[in-house]
């Protein structure tokens, strides 16, 4: 009943010709099946993208955005001009956000305000570290940055909010969660979304898993019934192996 998304993260590579020809080829493979199917490139080669994927049924999302609507904020991009562009999607709270710039849980619970209010649905990134599971911390740590970037967010707001869990330990490190590691994870979000909101929400709302996920492990994950797809970051710069990520969550 929940719609798989299998969402490639590109950070901050790849030219603009690499970019616009890994759309063509994302597009290209994305097929129409039963996944969403999402690309979030940098914003210097969102238009680009974009473009290249018009007539596949790839969606485009930003990485980030800011929530004042327009003013002296240098460096910064509304959410309108995202949604002006074409983007649909835009990730937030991503754990190099939180971990390597600093953001708040106040800051990214601003951003998902903005950004449901422009119409873009956030993917809304959780995660603890190494240092937090290992001291058996992940459970308490996710709760407090969902509390916190969810405050105010309604029942009704929450079918256009995407969850990704990534265990930092996990990002770009080749350690993949277990599919029992992630899966526990994903059933315990799911409760804390019953508990917070209701039944309907928590049985309706997509948890997407990231940190690793290539084609040799893609399946195992999105067989779990609580993983609804995957963000991925490394094997979404090959269109190949995106394509086979996106095969196996079908
Ligand atoms: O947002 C995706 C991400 O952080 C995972 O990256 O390279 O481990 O797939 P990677």
């Amino acid at each position: 009943m929940r719609r798989p998304l299998i969402a490639g993260n590109w950070k901050m590579n790849l030219t603009r010709d690499e970019a616009v020809n890994l759309a063509r080829g994302v597009g290209a493979a994305a097929g129409d099946g039963e996944v969403d199917v999402l690309v979030c490139p940098t914003f210097v080669h969102l238009e680009g993208v974009i473009s290249a994927v018009e007539g596949s049924k790839v969606a485009v999302g930003g990485q980030d955005v800011y929530f004042e609507s327009n003013g002296a904020f240098t460096g910064e991009t509304s959410t309108a001009m995202l949604g002006d562009l074409g983007c649909q999607y835009v990730i937030l709270g991503h754990s190099e956000r939180r971990n390597v710039i600093g953001e708040s849980d106040k800051l990214i619970n601003q951003k998902l305000h903005a950004a449901l209010a422009a119409g873009l649905k956030p993917i809304l990134c959780v995660g603890e570290l190494l240092e937090q599971r290992e001291a058996n911390e992940t459970m308490a740590v996710v709760k407090s940055q969902l509390d916190g970037s969810l405050e105010n967010v309604t029942a009704e707001q929450m079918a256009n909010v995407v969850i990704a869990y990534e265990p930092v330990w996990a990002i770009g490190t080749g350690k993949t969660a277990s599919p029992e590691q992630a899966q526990e994870v994903h059933a315990d979000l799911r409760s804390l979304l019953a508990t917070r909101y209701n039944q309907e929400v928590s049985d309706g709302v997509r948890i997407l898993y990231g940190g690793s996920v290539k084609p040799a492990n893609a399946a195992d994950l999105m067989a779990c019934p609580d993983i609804d797809g995957a963000l991925v970051g490394g094997a979404a710069l090959k269109a190949d192996s995106f394509a086979e990520i996106i095969a196996a969550a079908g």
